[in-house]
């Protein structure tokens, strides 16, 4: 069997635009006035099918419209996609469309045109149920539009999940219990939690390098933070199967899985990365970043507007092995000898073992939940003598 057919074949579409920049987010994503959506289309028209030449009669398991915010796409754009992707591949009967959307009242507004075009799930980028908190993190919704788009969400599509940033400014470990509970009482079958991370180059990277950004919490606090949000939402049921990723079983992002678990996925959109295995190499595929020439190139010709790289073994598994850790389910033995070409030390697993940092059944590895906090660590160690050897 090839390796990706463990994971299956997913769709990633990248949407450039916000309303506007939130001061912590590094995605590749810009303020643009007048966006000519019309053109838009055409471009992912085309790339969609240039990609469905080269993955001719696949099953196409997940497609992902992420950003930025694609809920600022028209749902003729969203539409028009969805149209081009079921003429190239066939999709699998239980299909997973996701829309990421940001919770205003104007996107909400276009929840049931979308689930008319084909959107099947919605990932709500809510980010926190605290109005000071919204606004220091630099939202345009407030706490009640988050509260009624959840609704709506709820009523229109099967599946909704909720983004909420925690570890902010001056957030203490009782306020987050209470606001995780309120996340939770929802009711969605999906949470993905992120603890707030300072990226260079965006408002808050230069206002961390200037201390001006206080109330930050220590470390302890922050891993404090991580293990309360393990544990409240194990006893609620949406148990991590992921870092950051929380889920009633049976309803994880089967899209996320596809690059946790090492599948095939074709990106398409500005700065969208892709893995596709033909029959003699795997691809990394890179976009074109910027926007207006990413727009530019793929209306040109073909291909124009993105990079690819042959995948050598090494970094395959090396790939599969930091993408697996992250998951609950943890990462096969078997799975990663066929990809290195040797084994992983067992000496290096069973010390890892003895630190409580992983624990092994039959053929997987898995990371503890202090082994998955300090993960760079782990993987260090495990892959110290394939290093050695290069
Ligand atoms: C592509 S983004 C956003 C989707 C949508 N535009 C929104 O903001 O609601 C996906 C998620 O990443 C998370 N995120 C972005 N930057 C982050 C940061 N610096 N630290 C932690 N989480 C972050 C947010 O929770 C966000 O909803
Ligand atoms: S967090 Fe979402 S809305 Fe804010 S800039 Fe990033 S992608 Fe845009």
């Amino acid at each position: 069997m090839e390796d990706w057919r463990h994971a299956g074949f997913g769709l990633y579409l990248h949407w450039p635009f916000c309303q506007s920049k939130c001061p912590y987010c590094d995605f590749n994503s810009h303020v643009a006035g007048q966006v000519d959506q019309s053109r838009w289309l055409t471009a992912f028209e085309s790339e969609i099918d240039r990609v469905g030449a080269l993955t001719e009669g696949r099953l196409l398991n997940t497609v992902f419209f992420g950003g930025g915010t694609p809920s600022l796409m028209e749902p003729a754009l969203v539409q028009g996609i969805l149209d081009r992707i079921r003429a190239t591949w066939t999709l699998a009967n239980d299909v997973e469309i996701t829309l990421e959307a940001n919770p205003g009242s104007v996107e909400a507004a276009r929840f049931a045109s979308y689930a008319r075009a084909g959107v099947n799930r919605v990932s709500l980028g809510v980010q926190s149920l605290d109005a000071t908190d919204l606004r220091r993190l630099g939202r345009m919704h407030s706490v009640d539009e988050a509260r009624a788009a959840i609704a709506i969400a709820q009523a229109t599509f099967d599946r909704v999940s909720i983004d909420l940033i925690y570890a902010r400014q001056d957030q203490t470990l009782p306020a987050w219990r209470d606001e995780l509970h309120r996340a939770l009482d929802f009711g969605t079958s999906h949470l993905s939690l992120y603890q707030l991370t300072i990226e260079d180059g965006t408002v808050f990277g230069q206002m961390h390098a200037k201390k001006l950004l206080r109330g930050l919490p220590v470390e302890d606090l922050a891993a404090d933070m991580f293990e309360l949000t393990q544990e409240v939402t194990r006893t609620a049921g949406r148990p991590a199967y992921e870092v950051s990723n929380h889920a009633r079983p049976g309803d994880e992002s089967r899209h996320n899985l596809i690059y946790w678990r090492m599948g095939d996925y074709a990106g398409i959109g500005p700065g969208a990365h892709g893995r596709i295995t033909l029959p003699d190499r795997r691809l990394a595929t890179e976009a074109e970043r910027a926007p207006a020439l990413w727009l530019k190139k793929a209306l040109q010709a073909p291909g124009l507007a993105e990079r690819t790289e042959i995948l050598g073994n090494d970094s395959r598994a090396t790939e599969y092995l930091m993408f697996a850790l992250r998951l609950r389910e943890g990462a096969s033995l078997s799975r990663y000898t066929a990809l290195a070409g040797m084994p992983l030390p067992r000496t290096a697993i069973d010390e890892l073992i003895g630190l409580g940092l992983l624990t092994e059944a039959d053929d997987r590895i898995q990371t503890s939940e202090t082994g998955v906090m300090m993960l760079n660590g782990v993987l260090r160690c495990l892959l110290a003598d394939r290093r050695s050897g290069d």
